[in-house]
């Protein structure tokens, strides 16, 4: 494992998408006032979130989501791509990050930009967080279940501890910059979900917008969606016969306030 991670402040994260110059490139990034930052744990919603900001921030235009990988449509604020595609991005620009609020760049704090913290049940992040690692080749064996569940609640597993991050970000008191929800409201009720994210960053969308992006935010059309599915990615890095990234999308634990 110390081969395929690297350490940075004491968490852990795959090298394969992260190097020392990726962390520190996010550390100096500057945040614009009107960029709009989507941070989960991962495995609680991030590439939905790489599907509705585009859709949400461009009146329902499906240009971006039809020719923009996701990885490069709505980059990850620590990963080695970012370097890369940064002077693409359109703006208003979007971008997600799996960092706790600690690792958060001083440029964010001080700027006005808004974050969407997306929440989900751990059960269910810890099961799909394990089939991801039989799939992801830049990912460490899981072994057991019972042997990644020990992993996983002892935070030996990237980006820590799933309760450290969510409390990191609760605790964040950035007042109205943050708005909170959660993987399982967006799957009990995905058009209520994107009016509450439009109205958050003040985008006026009619009704028809809203459900014609909830029809290409579904889990189904993402799963056809080449460019979300990461069917373009090799599958030595992603092998979706072992289990494909769009796996589930579903959440079979009852809804219970473990949030809070
Ligand atoms: S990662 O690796 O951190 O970027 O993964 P992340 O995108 O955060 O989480 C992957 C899980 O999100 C599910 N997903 C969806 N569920 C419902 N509807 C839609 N549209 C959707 N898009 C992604 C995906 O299936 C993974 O969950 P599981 O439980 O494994 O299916």
């Amino acid at each position: 494992s110390e081969e395929m991670y690297l350490h940075y402040h004491g968490l852990i994260v795959p090298k394969e998408t992260h190097s020392y110059e990726s962390l520190e490139f996010a550390q100096g990034f500057k945040f614009e006032d009107d960029d709009v930052l989507a941070v989960t744990y991962p495995k609680s919603g991030t590439i939905w979130m790489q599907e509705i900001l585009p859709l949400v921030l461009n009146g329902g235009d499906l240009t971006p989501i039809h020719t923009i990988p996701n990885w490069e449509r709505v980059p990850w604020l620590e990963e080695k791509q970012l370097a890369r595609v940064v002077d693409k991005l359109a703006s208003p620009r979007a971008l997600v990050s799996h960092f706790p609020y600690n690792l958060m760049p001083p440029s964010f704090c001080t700027s006005k930009a808004k974050v969407i913290y997306v929440m989900r049940n751990p059960k269910d992040i810890m099961v799909s967080s394990y089939y991801f690692h039989q799939m992801a080749g830049f990912l460490e064996d899981p072994g057991t279940f019972d042997e990644f569940m020990d992993k996983f609640l002892e935070g030996k597993v990237m980006f820590g501890k799933w309760t450290d991050h969510v409390k990191s970000w609760r605790n964040s008191e950035l007042g109205d910059r943050i708005m909170y929800i959660t993987y399982e409201e967006m799957v009990q009720d995905l058009p209520a979900s994107l009016r509450h994210i439009s109205d958050f960053l003040g985008c006026n969308l009619t009704e028809e917008v809203i459900q014609k992006i909830a029809e290409h935010c579904s889990f189904k059309s993402m799963q056809n969606n080449n460019m979300s599915n990461f069917s373009l990615i090799p599958k030595v890095y992603m092998d979706s016969d072992k289990s494909p990234f769009l796996r589930k999308g579903e959440f079979p634990y009852l809804l219970s306030k473990v949030y809070f």
